[in-house]
């Protein structure tokens, strides 16, 4: 039998997982792990990369990816589900790898690039200084942008090739890491004059772009995303809480669905041909208000979302489990990966 394809994809922990990450990713993985022969990464050491001062919670954001992925059927009888940290083997391999990767190819990095200017832009520290005048200077000092940053992309390479996984699924925004890989790969090959290590190929996922509910990107840090986790409570609240048709004041005036940027997309996302037809009927010709609108929505998906909602709670209650799982795993991921990179050592010659 043909052994299966091998796929490597990551998230970075940074805190429960919210719809966008659902539809947009998860979606797809629960689909590929029936057909591919998975390795999803918990990324702890990129989430250092730039929180490194931040840690108190790690522990707590790695769980709860975890159980987010379990909890929407990411299954470890399937896919194998690991902790970066948990697999140091990486770090050898990440170290190897940035001997022979050039300095500009980072630096050239439009992925990276955007990171750190959203570091840069993020007032993280304002101190107050009384100085000889007894004024008070405010400073807003951005973010330590670390050595360990600009190897970002370097150690992404290192988490794909160490499974030689041939396929990455991933969003638009990591294609330049990606494109760093491959060349990366292709240096090796070339100059170990070897044919060791596959050229990974980005598996682009069609991400419908759900924005949070006030017409921003969704992002935990802008308080504006809807998780998997919430209760149904609180995914309401939400909801009732979206932007909507601003010229639509009164419940008797008329609403414009092209200008509802944030519910009626998400009907379009959540919500059968059906539904979303008597939803635009219903706002065209004002026989509903914005509220009972939302109502709907929100009861559509929490309906949509109950099962994994209450596989969450169980597997909650249950940490020895999850320990397992990710012990487990990584210890796969670990065996798998010291077996990689023994040949990858040989091929540089060293011991
Ligand atoms: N950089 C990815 C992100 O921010 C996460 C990640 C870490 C990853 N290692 C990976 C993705 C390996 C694909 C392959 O989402
Ligand atoms: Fe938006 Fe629904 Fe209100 Fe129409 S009725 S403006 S679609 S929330």
């Amino acid at each position: 039998m043909q052994k299966k394809e091998r796929i490597m994809s990551g998230m970075r922990p940074t805190g429960k997982l919210h719809l966008g990450h659902y539809m947009g990713v998860l979606k797809n993985w629960l689909l590929l792990q029936d057909h591919y022969d998975c390795f999803f990464a918990i990324a702890d050491w990129h989430a250092l990369t730039t929180k490194f001062d931040q840690t108190e919670n790690l522990r707590q954001d790695i769980l709860d990816v975890a159980l987010d992925w379990l909890a929407c059927g990411i299954n470890p009888e399937k896919s194998t589900i690991y902790v970066q940290s948990l697999v140091p083997e990486t770090a050898e391999l990440h170290l190897l790898l940035s001997m022979i990767t050039p300095q500009n190819w980072v630096e050239r990095d439009t992925t990276l690039k955007d990171m750190v200017k959203m570091l840069r832009a993020e007032p993280i520290n304002k101190q107050i200084i009384i100085d000889e005048d007894e004024t008070t200077i405010t400073e807003t000092y951005s973010k330590l942008l670390s050595y360990g940053l600009m190897g970002y992309p370097v150690l992404q390479t290192a988490d794909i090739i160490q499974f030689n996984a041939s396929l990455v699924p991933v969003g638009k925004d990591q294609l330049a890491h990606l494109e760093i890989s491959r060349d990366i790969v292709r240096r090796f090959n070339h100059l170990y004059k070897t044919s060791l290590i596959k050229e990974p190929q980005p598996k682009l996922t069609e991400t419908p772009l759900l924005k949070g509910i006030d017409g921003q990107k969704m992002g935990k840090s802008f308080n504006n995303d809807i998780k998997i986790s919430d209760s149904e409570e609180v995914t309401t609240k939400k909801i009732m809480r979206a932007i909507t048709d601003r010229t639509r004041i009164q419940k008797t005036d008329k609403g414009h669905p092209e200008l509802c940027e944030v519910v009626c997309p998400y009907y379009e996302i959540f919500a059968d041909e059906e539904t979303v037809k008597k939803q635009r009927h219903n706002c065209e010709n004002a026989l509903w208000g914005c509220a009972d609108c939302k109502r709907e929505l929100a009861s559509i998906i929490n309906s949509q979302f109950k099962d994994i909602r209450e596989k969450r709670l169980e597997l909650e209650k249950n940490p020895a489990y999850i320990q397992e799982i990710i012990q487990t795993g990584s210890q796969k991921a670990k065996t798998e990966a010291a077996l990689f990179l023994k040949e990858i050592k040989k091929a540089m010659r060293l011991y």
